[in-house]
C-alpha cells in the first residue's frame, strides 16, 4: 500500500492536453511547442489581428480569389446538385461568407456545418451568417477536427468540405496526408474538398508576413509563454525571448522559434518541471509550409482525391484546389 502510493508518477497537469504538451515539448531536444496552443482566447484575437497586417497577405489573398471566383467555384462543385457545406477550423467563419453566399444565390437553401473546437468562436460566426444571410442554415459542431473527423455529418446528398486559409500548411507532410486520408475515409465518392494552399514565392515576401513591422505576430509567438505561464503557473518571462522567424528553403516552410536572450531557468510547479535555457537556445512554435500547384496535387493524389479544377490570384500567391473523393 504505501510502497505503491509512494511511487513517483506525473502530477495531474500532464495529463491535460497543455500540460501533456508543454511537457513532452520542453523536455524534447531541440524544444518545440505545437501552434494548435497558440489559440488561447487573446491568441485568436492576435490572429484576427495578423490577417489584417498589411504584410499578411494570405487571408486577403484568398478572399480576393472567393470574391473573384465564388459563383464559378460553386458550380463547379455542385454541378446541378445540392450541396452541404462542412468547414474545418471554422472559427468565426469570416472568410466563408463569400461562398456561403454564393450557394445561397445557386440553390437557394443551404445547410453549413462549421467544425471548430471554440464554442465562443462558433456562436460568434452562427449569429453574423443568421443576421446577414437568413437562407443558410448553421449547425454548429464543436469539435477538434485534427482528431475527431468521424463528427463529419452526412445529412444525405453531395457533401462540400472546405479546408481553407492554407491551415494544412502547420503540419508535416506525413500527417497532412494522414490527415486528408482520414477526411478522404469520412466522405463517400463524389464529395467534394475545397482546399486553400499559400504557395511558395519570393522571401522577401513571405518573411515580413511571418515578421510585420507593427509587431503583431512576434505578440502572438510570445503570447504561448504567456498562456503557460497563466495555465501551469510557468515562471516565463515573455520578454525574455525574442520571436524568430526563418524560411526553410528544404522543407518549403516558414518556421518561427522563441529564442531566449539569456541563460535561464523557467520552473512550471503544474508539471513539477524546470526546464534550463542556453542563450540564443530556442522553442520552435511552427512551421507554415509552402506549396506549388504540383505539390498540392500530389498531397491530395496520396491522400485520394483527384483535383478538378484549381484558382489562383494574379501573382499566383495563393491556390484553392477542388477536389474529388475517388
Ligand atoms: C493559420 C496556420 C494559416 O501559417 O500563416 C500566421 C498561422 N502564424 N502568422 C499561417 C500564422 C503566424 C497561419 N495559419
Amino acid at each position: 500500500m504505501h510502497a505503491l502510493s509512494s511511487i513517483p508518477c506525473l502530477p495531474e497537469a500532464a495529463s491535460t492536453p497543455v500540460g501533456a504538451e508543454v511537457y513532452r515539448g520542453l523536455t524534447a531536444l531541440p524544444k518545440r511547442l505545437s501552434p494548435w496552443l497558440f489559440y488561447d482566447q487573446r491568441g485568436s484575437e492576435l490572429f484576427e489581428a495578423i490577417t489584417a497586417l498589411p504584410e499578411y497577405y494570405l487571408t486577403r489573398t484568398e478572399h480576393a480569389i472567393f470574391a473573384e471566383y465564388g459563383d464559378e467555384i460553386l458550380a463547379a462543385a455542385s454541378g446541378d446538385r445540392t450541396l452541404a457545406i462542412i468547414e474545418l477550423g471554422a472559427g468565426t467563419a469570416a472568410k466563408t461568407g463569400l461562398l456561403l453566399a454564393a450557394a445561397a444565390r445557386r440553390q437557394g437553401r443551404v445547410s453549413y456545418y462549421p467544425i471548430d473546437i471554440s464554442v465562443s468562436a462558433l456562436e460568434a460566426g452562427r449569429s453574423r451568417i443568421r443576421e446577414e444571410m437568413p437562407e443558410v442554415v448553421v449547425r454548429p459542431i464543436v469539435a477538434d477536427y485534427t482528431t475527431e473527423l468521424d463528427e463529419i455529418p452526412h445529412p444525405g446528398g453531395r457533401r462540400l468540405v472546405l479546408y481553407i486559409g492554407s491551415s494544412i500548411g502547420n503540419f508535416e507532410p506525413s500527417e497532412a496526408a494522414s490527415l486528408l486520408r482520414r477526411l478522404r475515409g469520412q466522405l463517400a465518392p463524389g464529395d467534394l474538398l475545397l482546399l486553400g494552399a499559400d504557395h511558395i514565392k519570393d522571401r522577401n515576401t513571405l518573411l515580413p508576413a511571418y515578421n510585420d513591422a507593427a509587431g503583431v505576430t512576434a505578440e502572438f509567438n510570445r503570447n504561448m509563454l504567456t498562456r503557460i505561464r497563466r495555465e501551469l503557473g510557468a515562471s516565463f518571462r515573455p520578454r525574455l525571448f525574442r520571436h524568430c522567424v526563418c524560411w526553410n528553403d528544404r522543407e518549403s516552410r516558414i518556421e518561427m522559434h522563441l529564442e531566449s536572450l539569456i541563460q535561464q531557468e523557467v520552473s512550471i510547479p503544474a508539471l513539477d518541471l524546470t526546464v534550463g535555457f542556453r542563450r540564443g537556445e530556442s522553442i520552435h512554435t511552427e512551421n507554415s509550409y509552402k506549396f506549388t500547384p504540383e505539390s498540392v496535387g500530389g498531397l491530395l493524389t496520396r491522400s485520394g482525391f483527384v483535383v478538378e479544377r484549381a484558382w489562383t490570384d494574379a501573382k499566383k500567391w495563393f491556390g484553392v484546389y477542388l477536389a474529388e473523393a475517388v
